[in-house]
């Protein structure tokens, strides 16, 4: 067995973090994560991964950090030396980032350029990707593909711009490989309910068991692009495996309305959505993205990635998930 390569995942507690942790584990990478502190224990997502209190894992560090503290970031860098840094963490919410511009721009904005400039200026070979998003084609009309405008419209979008620049910019200026994944929407069970995907599905999941609770919901005419996070998380890797840093939409090129999601977790639980979704005006946003339909040719082409989960197949799953989690 050769020597490990050695991986430090920004964001590590989320979603993605979880999921490309378990597939760099199984591709016998170190893993080192950046967890920030908390009050309360945010790792649930990765405990299965821990040595304490589970024991199944020796090849998982975590280091706590807030993505704000540069200089601990710095640090990071020089201990853990990395051969490849995935930069997932974020304030990754859109909605709240129209309350916290300023925070949602230090984290999801700055902290990547302190991040690629800490590669610069200590002369790491590490690689580095840069979780960008669909986010940035805001009303651009669909599909959308590496080379379609960009127009956020949101603080997240334009933190995320920013960030997708200093990718570009470090790559171009000073030749780091320095990759944008832009991602459309990719959900799991691990998703978290103030997302919409994750929403609809626990909370059909308790009226199914009985809940008479109501849903609330705003937007229900937006079109996204939903695809299966472990199969992204795979691209991700992808990316950094290829012969030379680019940027790759990874999408299934499937549009569906938050309507038709609704729809269609209510009619498998026998039940009709209009019955349970009531329009909440708090949810609705101060400017919406309606149209996100992602074309990933190129990723096809390049890396060889394809999206395998289908819509309702995703929706079966979170459902599933939902369903057996109340069983327990
Ligand atoms: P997520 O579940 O919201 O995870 C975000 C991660 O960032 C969490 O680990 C969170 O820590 C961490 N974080 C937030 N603020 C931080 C801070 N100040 N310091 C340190 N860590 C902080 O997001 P995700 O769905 O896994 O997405 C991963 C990345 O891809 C994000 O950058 C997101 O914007 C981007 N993206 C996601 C999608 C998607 O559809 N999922 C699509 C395109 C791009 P806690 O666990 O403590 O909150
Ligand atoms: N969250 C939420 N809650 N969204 C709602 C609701 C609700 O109650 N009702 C309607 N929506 C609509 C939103 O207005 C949006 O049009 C759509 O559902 C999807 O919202 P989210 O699930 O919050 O995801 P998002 O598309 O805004 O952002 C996600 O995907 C991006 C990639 O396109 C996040 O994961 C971002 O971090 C990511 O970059």
């Amino acid at each position: 067995m050769g020597v490990k390569k050695r991986a430090l995942i920004t964001g590590i507690t989320g979603q993605d973090g979880s999921y490309l942790s378990e597939f760099l584990l199984k591709k016998n990478y170190e893993v080192h994560g950046v967890v920030r502190p908390s009050s309360t224990l945010n790792t649930s997502r990765i405990d299965h991964l821990l040595k304490y209190p589970r024991k199944s894992h020796e090849n998982v560090q975590l280091h706590f950090c807030d993505l704000s503290d540069h200089s601990r970031l710095l640090a990071l860098l020089i201990e853990t030396r990395p051969d490849e840094i995935y930069n997932l963490a974020a304030q990754s919410h859109v909605g709240i980032s129209f309350d916290q511009p300023i925070l949602t721009g230090e984290i999801t904005g700055i902290a990547t350029a302190a991040l690629l400039d800490s590669v610069f200026r200590l002369k790491l070979d590490s690689k580095f990707y840069q979780a960008s998003t669909s986010e940035l084609f805001g009303n651009t009309p669909p599909p959308q593909n590496e080379d379609s405008i960009l127009e956020p419209r949101s603080p997240y979008a334009i933190a995320k711009l920013y960030s997708y620049f200093m990718t570009r910019n470090y790559r171009e200026a000073y030749g780091l490989f320095a990759a944008n994944g832009i991602l459309f929407n990719h959900e799991s069970p691990r998703r978290s309910e103030r997302f919409v995907t994750r929403k609809i599905t626990s909370t059909a999941a308790r009226i199914a068991k009985g809940s008479i609770e109501k849903l609330y919901l705003g937007n229900l005419s937006a079109i996204r692009d939903w695809g299966y996070a472990p199969e992204y998380v795979e691209g991700m890797w992808k990316m950094m495996q290829h012969d030379r840093p680019d940027d790759f939409i990874l999408a299934t090129g499937v549009g569906t309305t938050v309507r038709e999601f609704c729809e269609r977790t209510f009619s498998l639980i026998g039940k009709n959505y209009e019955d349970f979704v009531v329009i909440d005006e708090n949810q609705l946003r101060p400017t919406e993205v309606e149209n996100l339909l992602g074309n990933f040719r190129k990723a096809e082409k390049s890396l060889g990635w394809k999206p395998d989960t289908d819509v309702n197949s995703l929706i079966e799953i979170m459902l599933k998930s939902d369903i057996a989690a109340l069983n327990h």
